[in-house]
Formats: C-alpha cells, sequence, structure tokens
C-alpha cells in the first residue's frame, strides 16, 4: 500500500511534550506512515527544550513567537504558516493535540485546505466559555473540526458523546502525558539545575508550584503567590521551588511577592527531564498546569489544583487532586491541612493514576493503520488500573 504522509502539528511546551511519543511511535512505522513535524514556535526557548530533551527536529519551524504576543497575533502568524505548508506537503491528515492555538488554528488550517484532523487528547470540557481561557473554545473549535478524537479518558469521550460526535470516530487511548513521563523518569537523574541538586541532596520535603493561566492573571495570581508566601513562613523546613514560566505577565506577579524568601527557589522553566524527575522527589505539588495536574497522580503526589473549575475531573474524581480555586485563605488553609494531616495527605497519595499506562500513543498509531487500512486490529480502550 502506498505510505501515508501524517504532518504532525507542535507549537508549545505542553503540546509537545505529549506529543513527543506519538511522533516517536510513528516513526517506528515509516512503512506505513511518511512524518512531517510542523512547529509553529508558539512558544521558543520552552519549546526547544522539550524538542532537545526528545531529541525530535521539526521539518518546518515558524519561528512566531514575540514577547507579549497577543492571541490575534499568533491566530494570524500561524494559519498564514501553516496554510502555505499544507499546500505543498499535501499530507493526508493533520495531528494536533490539547488545547492552544497553535492546536486550534492548526485544525482550522487543515480543514481549509480538506485534509482529516486527529485530535490527541480529544474530548477535555468544562462547559465556561471563560475557563479555561482561551483553552476551552480551542477545544471545542478542534472538536467540531477532528475526524478521528483520541479521547485520554472514559470522561473525555462521554464530553463527546454529549456534543453528538459519531461514537465510531472516538477512542479512549489514556493521554500520552504518561507515556512521555515513562520515557524520562530515573531514579539517579542529575539535575542540571545546580541548586536542584543540592535541594534533593538535603532530603527535605519539597513543594512544587508552577502558574501560567491566562484566567489567572493579576488578582489571582497575586493571591496564589501570597497563600505561598504565607505557607512558606510558617513551613521554614520546607523548600518550595517555583520554576516561573516565561512569560513577563506571570514574571511581573511572581517575583515581586515571593523572591526575598530563604526557602522559596524561584527558578528559570527548567527543562522536561529535570522538571519530571524534580516532580517525582516532591511531597506536594501546587499548579494551574493541566499537564502537571495529570502527571503529579502517577508519582502518588497530591496535586492541589489552583483552578476556579476543571476539565480534568478524573484526578479529583479518584481523590489524586483537589481543586481549590485561587482564594488565598483557600488555598493555605488546604496545603496546612494536607502537610499537618497524614491521613488525608496518605489517601490522596495512594489514589489511582486515572490518566495513562504508558501505551497511549501505541494504540493511537494502531487506531491510525486501521483508519488508513494498513490493518484491522482491534484496540481495547485504556482502562484505569
Ligand atoms: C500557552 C497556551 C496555554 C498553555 C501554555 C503552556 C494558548 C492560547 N495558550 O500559554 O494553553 O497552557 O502555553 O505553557 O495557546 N514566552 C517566552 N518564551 C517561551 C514561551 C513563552 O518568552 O518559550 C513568553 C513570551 O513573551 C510570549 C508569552 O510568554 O509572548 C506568552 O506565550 P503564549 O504562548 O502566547 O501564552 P502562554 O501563556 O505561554
Ligand atoms: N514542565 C517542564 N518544565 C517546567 C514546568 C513544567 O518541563 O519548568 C512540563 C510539565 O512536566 C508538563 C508541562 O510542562 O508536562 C506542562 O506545561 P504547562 O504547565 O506550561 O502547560 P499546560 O499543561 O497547563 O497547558
Amino acid at each position: 500500500m502506498v505510505k501515508k504522509k501524517i504532518v504532525v502539528v507542535i507549537g508549545t511546551r505542553p503540546d509537545t511534550i505529549k506529543m513527543a511519543p506519538i511522533i516517536l511511535e510513528l516513526k517506528k512505522h515509516e512503512d506505513c506512515f511518511d512524518v512531517v513535524t510542523i512547529a509553529t514556535a508558539q512558544h521558543r526557548q520552552m519549546l526547544d527544550q522539550v524538542l532537545e530533551v526528545f531529541r525530535i527536529t521539526p521539518s518546518f519551524d515558524l519561528d512566531i513567537m514575540a514577547p507579549r504576543q497577543t492571541l490575534a497575533s499568533i491566530t494570524a502568524k500561524i494559519i498564514a504558516g501553516l496554510d502555505e505548508i499544507f499546500i505543498t506537503e499535501k499530507p493526508d491528515m493533520v495531528l494536533v493535540q490539547g488545547d492552544t492555538t497553535t492546536t486550534c488554528i492548526g485544525s482550522l488550517a487543515a480543514f481549509y485546505n480538506k485534509i482529516p484532523v486527529g485530535h490527541i487528547e480529544a474530548g477535555l470540557r468544562t462547559s465556561d466559555k471563560a475557563n479555561p481561557f482561551p483553552e476551552e473554545i480551542n477545544r471545542r473549535i478542534t472538536g467540531c473540526i477532528t475526524d478521528l478524537h483520541f479521547a485520554p479518558t472514559q470522561t473525555a469521550k462521554m464530553a463527546l458523546l454529549k456534543e453528538n460526535v459519531d461514537p465510531k470516530t472516538i477512542f479512549v487511548t489514556g493521554n500520552t502525558v504518561i507515556d512521555a513521563l515513562d520515557y524520562t523518569v530515573n531514579q539517579h537523574h542529575s539535575f542540571s539545575e545546580p541548586v536542584l541538586n543540592s535541594i534533593a541532596e538535603r532530603g527535605g520535603k519539597i513543594i512544587l508550584v508552577t502558574m501560567h493561566r491566562r484566567e489567572n492573571w493579576g488578582q489571582p495570581m497575586i493571591g496564589a503567590c501570597n497563600a505561598i508566601k504565607r505557607l512558606a513562613n510558617k513551613y521554614p523546613l520546607i523548600d518550595f521551588i517555583f520554576p516561573v514560566h516565561l512569560n513577563p505577565i506571570v514574571r511581573d506577579v511572581v517575583f515581586p511577592i515571593l523572591s526575598d524568601l530563604p526557602n522559596v527557589t524561584l527558578i528559570e522553566p527548567v527543562d522536561y527531564l529535570d522538571f519530571v524527575n524534580l516532580m517525582s522527589k516532591s511531597y506536594l505539588i501546587l499548579t494551574d498546569s493541566g499537564g502537571v495536574q495529570e502527571e503529579g497522580p502517577r508519582f502518588g503526589i497530591p496535586v492541589l489544583v489552583l483552578r476556579s473549575v476543571t476539565e480534568r475531573p478524573d484526578a479529583v474524581d479518584y481523590g489524586t487532586a483537589k481543586l481549590v480555586g485561587l482564594d488565598e485563605e483557600k488555598i493555605f488553609s488546604t496545603a496546612v491541612q494536607l502537610i499537618d494531616h497524614k491521613i488525608e495527605y496518605e489517601r490522596m497519595a495512594n489514589a489511582t493514576n486515572p490518566y495513562g499506562d504508558g501505551l497511549s500513543a501505541q494504540r493511537t498509531i494502531k487506531i491510525l493503520k486501521n483508519f488508513f487500512g494498513f490493518s484491522d486490529e482491534v484496540v481495547e480502550e485504556f482502562i484505569p488500573q
């Protein structure tokens, strides 16, 4: 049979981490697929960190990132850049991942060129168009266009069915974020960031923090940082490590509140290897990140989710995460309760990881092979164990 050309579109740190296992798995099936990777480079440094870890060299790089870019400006650059490449490359399918502007506009550019779309991590919904902003709408637009929906969980599948998506086009694969973790965790990891090695050597408790979401900019993020400051003062023997996102809007809030505390370490975004290994050594995670709240449960690390709603209810339902919102007092008191009460902490730490078993990319590629008629293998859905 003639090989099919699969174009994989990536652009930011999270979509690239989660797409990396798909790219690597596709490359194992070169008898069936030609793989073309397009990086929009909506992120630059944070994208390059991921590409380096997974040793992926994009076939095309639109290099669009600008400091303090707007949603409209990146939308315009991405659609023009992708359109040009799609016209010349003529892919048989475009794969996009998640909920970024790269994802949404990647699917739109494919639609304009009448190319089928596969959406990795399909079906995450909050039903609140302002939360997460603009990701909820990015997901809904991508979902309308998508031909093959790779849903990470049954919850995501149900959300798609509620929108009358054809059940024959939905496949529960688990989340490739867990596949990506399995490439990278190493018991004997030496951090490339020296300060992390000295903190790890001390062997004390680590609380890992990340924050960047647009809907949390301003007052909500200030409240969360104030809660972290109070926690750091209350627990001087705990190390708080916060790799601060490169967005200047985030940095303008975080540094003034947290930079002068002896047990708070503010560092630049660390590469994925360092981050994952840091996460595995952490005691507790406070985050508004999507990916991090999926990864924490894989290591049995309780996660406090700094959001008012979540499109990832599974972790909360399984008991590995708590949705604490952005209220300073609520964040502070929930963290204190976990730190001071072993039973509650252990309950969260021992809950089942609902997100994947490390085989999501394999399932996805089998489904693609079936779609294009290379095989007709029955692919079992992912079920959390
Ligand atoms: C984007 C995604 C968000 C995702 C997040 C992951 C959209 C709309 N948002 O948000 O869903 O959760 O990435 O981190 O797609 N910057 C750099 N270097 C980098 C990356 C960012 O300097 O490597 C700075 C730049 O000033 C840039 C700004 O951060 O203009 C914002 O980047 P952008 O991709 O627009 O938004 P994020 O908040 O990163
Ligand atoms: N991550 C990383 N370095 C960091 C912080 C996070 O490699 O300093 C990874 C993390 O393991 C996760 C992903 O980045 O896989 C999450 O990205 P982010 O929080 O930026 O985006 P979101 O998942 O919220 O869209």
